[in-house]
């Protein structure tokens, strides 16, 4: 099996180029088998999760062409199938993401129910309550979800939890619906914004996106369009972070400052220095590194993706600091691991009680997350001796080129 071998004590200097989301290319290509024609799509980053996309929509009948220079033509014509099957669900839980568009499109879904994962329990029920709304009959049998619509009609969607995946599909489901969707209490992400963007390019009426209400007018059909896929906010944050840790300078090109607006102000108020020199953004650490506490929330809050990480980066503040999750109820896994890494941790509850230690040290570790993985590698960074990550397929899933990127800033960095 894989690992990454890390020899921490380097700064990192230079110039890292963040990669497209994968966040935003999940829905994006789901999205595309609600036209009839082809979508092209650029900046798509090269990560394992959107291979399992790519699977996905394959197995329905669409065709992908991905060319060397990072765009994918996704040709939705020949769409056939109603079914995303558990071995491919199992792999990814945003295999879900099909469920929506197949509905209105095909009025047939026929998709794995994804399990728990390491990080939580993160059941679908909002997903399917939102569809139901909209005229689905949906049937649990055999560990899969059976949906089915002659069309959806416009309805009034409550959402109990402002879910990120639940609030796509369920706009994306509307965008054909019979009528008006009204979506409260949805999620508010960036990348939520960028699909309803993507969707009224292809003809859907949509307004309200990046707010709580979002209205979907339905129309009879969409059409394809082209879009260039924005930088990953939570990729440019973990670099971030390794600037801040490694007390290194970081210029961060195609940097979507923007959207990380939470977590660029918990870094300035532990002392690391931000700032955008209109075409990149240089982020400065130091070895003065105060202590914050954290809070997840939902965006516009501090994102949960961003909490393992920062919590690496408290281990090596002076004071103590209190990270708190509420997103998920089991995203603490990176602690015991960063506590054999010499990090001095308590667990009360959902919240983490970190008292900054001098030094780290490096170890054997590995995580069952992704980003608790890339924390992991953070701390490797920052670490006094060697630090060997295993594991490693779960940060291909969501970080592009992670260590030729940090080596050529100079981290002493491989894979063996
Ligand atoms: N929830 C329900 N019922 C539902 C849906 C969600 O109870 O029907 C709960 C979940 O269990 C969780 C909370 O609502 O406690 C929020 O979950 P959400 O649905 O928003 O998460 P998600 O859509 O499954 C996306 C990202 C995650 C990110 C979360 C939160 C994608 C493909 N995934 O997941 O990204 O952590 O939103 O911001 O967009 C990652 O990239 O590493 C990652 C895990």
């Amino acid at each position: 099996m894989k690992k990454i071998i890390i020899e921490g004590g380097t700064r990192l200097i230079g110039d890292v180029s963040i990669s497209g989301s994968k966040n935003s290319a999940l829905p994006l290509f789901a999205a595309s088998i609600l036209c009839q024609g082809f979508n092209f799509f650029y900046n798509v980053p090269n990560l394992r999760d959107v291979v399992t996309i790519q699977k996905v929509l394959e197995n329905l009948g669409v065709q992908l062409t991905r060319k060397g220079d990072g765009s994918v033509r996704v040709d939705s014509s020949g769409l056939s199938g109603d079914e995303a099957p558990y071995d491919l669900v199992k792999t990814m839980r945003a295999s879900i993401l099909v469920l929506g568009p197949l509905v209105a499109r095909r009025g047939k879904a026929v998709v794995s129910l994804p399990g728990g994962c390491a990080i939580g329990a993160r059941p679908v029920n909002l997903h399917l309550r939102g569809l139901e709304v909209l005229g689905a009959k949906i049937e649990l049998k055999h560990g899969y979800i059976f949906a089915k619509a002659d069309r959806l009609r416009g309805g009034h969607i409550y959402l109990d939890i402002p879910t990120v995946t639940g609030t796509e599909n369920l706009m994306m489901a509307a965008t054909l619906a019979r009528g008006v969707t009204i979506i409260e209490n949805a999620a508010q992400e960036p990348e939520i914004t960028e699909l309803a963007i993507v969707l009224k390019r292809m003809g859907a009426k949509i307004s309200g996106e990046g707010t709580s209400v979002l209205r979907v007018e339905g129309v009879d059909e969409l059409h394809g369009g082209e879009h260039t896929i924005m930088p990953d906010r939570i990729e440019a944050g973990t670099f971030m972070v390794a600037a801040a840790l490694t007390q290194g300078n970081l210029r961060l090109l195609n940097c979507p400052l923007s959207n990380l607006e939470a977590l660029v102000n918990k870094l300035r108020e532990a002392g690391i220095e931000i700032y955008s020199d209109g075409k990149a953004v240089k982020v400065i650490g130091n070895n003065r590194i105060r202590s914050v506490d954290v809070k997840t929330l939902p965006y516009p809050g501090f994102p949960t993706d961003m909490q393992a990480q920062i919590m690496v980066l408290m281990c090596l503040a002076r004071g103590l600091s209190v990270i708190t999750e509420t997103i998920f109820e089991n995203r603490f896994i990176h602690v015991s691991e960063l506590r054999r890494m010499g990090a001095d941790i308590k667990i009360e509850s959902n919240s983490a009680i970190v008292t900054g230690v001098k030094q780290l040290s490096g170890a054997q570790v590995m995580a069952t997350d992704l980003r608790a993985s890339a924390s992991l590698v953070l701390a490797g960074l920052a670490a006094e001796g060697v630090t060997e990550v295993a594991r490693v397929y779960h940060l291909d899933r969501g970080y592009e080129n992670l260590e030729s990127k940090l080596s050529q800033v100079g981290a002493k960095i491989r894979r063996v």
